[in-house]
């Protein structure tokens, strides 16, 4: 079932079986997914930077309890249980290691917004043990993890939704919907933008690691490396700077880039690409970066289609519609970062234009609907739905790295007759956090 299949085989549903749902505990077997309709879903959630502002949304949905609040950095755990003590009037319990969260049966979801290294090795331990997860963009950090978490899910029948929220945006829904029903005729290229004024991320300086934060945990599954600090203004920070290392990140394109990759593939309708190219560097500042700051990268699909995606982190003039942009032989779209949405005809003439919103509380209920619903093709972000719009940002990283045009499998996004490109297809584990289904 397509994408946009899927997600309106659930708007035309969810209403009538939201009512009769019955909520599913997760770890039991189908047969005794009976409990009562006002039990819970309890959810911990690990990393807190971003994990901090999902905590908030999770506890304003109803019937739904955070048990835990879970951060390797004990002042990030304290700030958001205070947080939520405020907003939701309980306390949930500061934890550090998150396999406190898979060993309690009382939990049914882990929300999983640690960095990105951590996404698929977090969330297939968590299907293991018989959990439903969110987990943050990009999905995985290497092409394989992609492909372990769409097995896990489906071996152990879990609900794994994406954080790509603008999936779950009415404007973007009907955006999609109207392209799918030929609004602009064969759509064949979208281009895709991402602006920003980042500063340099500077020289990284050997420092003890703090006391309240632990970084043999913070490491994981990646290979251990010395601990480092980044001076920004007057903090000294290990946090956010790994979007920039290789060792835990996957650069702009795999931070912001997947948001508009993934609108451009569900606009398109395509699945995997069959060719790949990448142009760019760390252009503006000299510093640790390794990522390029300043990157152009083009996907070609088989049936002579094309996406496009432009990121410039060190200037912040946009172009376009400053998200994403659909070109097709009778018109063109133009989307925003937040749904608004204009269409013009093929004499570039304004045909039709509505205003767009998106809210991840929205992206959050469709979540906890499916887990309810027993459903897991109902979520607007499933898994593999997330790996292959990741897997658009591993690949443009890998045709970078390697400086090469890389030829794919249109099945599977495989690379083709490339060795050393497919050395990238998965990384190196820390011995004995190498993932398994
Ligand atoms: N969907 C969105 O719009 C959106 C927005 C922002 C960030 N994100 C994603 O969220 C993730 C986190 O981003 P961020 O900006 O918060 O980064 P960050 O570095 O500021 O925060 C990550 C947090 O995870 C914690 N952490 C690391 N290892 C952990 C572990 N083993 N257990 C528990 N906590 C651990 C860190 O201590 C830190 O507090 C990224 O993958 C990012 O792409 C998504």
């Amino acid at each position: 079932m397509s994408d946009l299949l899927n997600r309106r085989h659930f708007l035309s549903t969810s209403v009538a079986t939201a009512t009769a749902a019955s909520l599913v505990p997760v770890g039991v077997a189908q047969e005794e997914k009976t409990p009562p309709a006002n039990d819970e879903i309890i959810v911990g959630v690990m990393g807190l930077g971003r994990g901090h502002s999902l905590a908030r949304s999770f506890t304003q949905q109803d019937g739904v309890k955070m048990k835990y609040a879970c951060d390797i950095d004990d002042y990030r755990a304290s700030a958001c249980a205070d947080d939520i003590e405020k907003s939701a009037g309980y306390r949930p319990e500061t934890i550090s290691d998150f396999r406190q969260i898979l060993d309690d049966p009382d939990i049914d979801v882990l929300v999983c917004a640690a960095p990105n290294h951590w996404h698929a090795p977090a969330t297939i331990m968590a299907c293991n043990a018989g959990k439903h997860v969110y987990v943050e963009k990009p999905c995985s950090h290497n092409p394989w993890e992609g492909e372990m978490m769409v097995k896990a899910a489906r071996k152990n029948q879990r609900c794994v939704q994406m954080g790509s929220q603008r999936r779950s945006s009415d404007a973007f829904i009907t955006a999609v919907q109207k392209l799918h029903e030929g609004i602009i005729g064969r759509v064949y290229q979208s281009q895709s933008w991402y602006n920003s004024l980042r500063p340099s991320m500077g020289k990284g300086v050997a420092a003890e690691v703090p006391a309240h934060f632990d970084y043999d945990l913070w490491q994981g599954p990646a290979p251990r490396v010395p601990y480092k600090e980044y001076i920004m203004g007057d903090a000294r920070n290990h946090h956010y700077n790994w979007h920039w290392l290789w060792h835990w990140g996957n650069g702009e394109l795999g931070n912001n880039g997947v948001h508009a990759l993934d609108i451009c593939r569900w606009g398109l309708g395509v699945d995997y690409p069959v060719r790949v190219t990448s142009s760019g560097g760390r252009y503006r500042w000299d510093d640790d970066q390794e990522t390029p700051d300043t990157h152009v990268v083009a996907f070609e699909f088989e049936d002579k289609q094309q996406i496009t995606w432009t990121g410039l982190s060190c200037n912040k003039h946009t172009i376009g519609s400053g998200f994403v942009g659909f070109f097709g032989e009778e018109g063109s779209m133009e989307i925003d970062g937040n749904g608004n949405t204009k269409i013009y005809d093929r004499a570039d003439k304004l045909i039709e234009e509505f205003s767009g919103s998106y809210d991840q509380n929205v992206h959050i209920a469709n979540l906890l609907s499916a887990i309810r619903n027993d459903d897991p093709m109902s979520l607007f972000a499933e898994i593999e739905t997330g790996h292959k719009s990741t897997l658009l940002c591993h690949l443009g990283n890998i045709a970078h790295r390697t400086g090469r045009t890389l030829i794919c499998r249109p099945e599977d996004g495989h690379i083709i007759g490339d060795e050393k490109a497919m050395g990238y297809w998965k990384r190196e584990y820390e011995p004995g956090w190498e993932p398994t289904v």
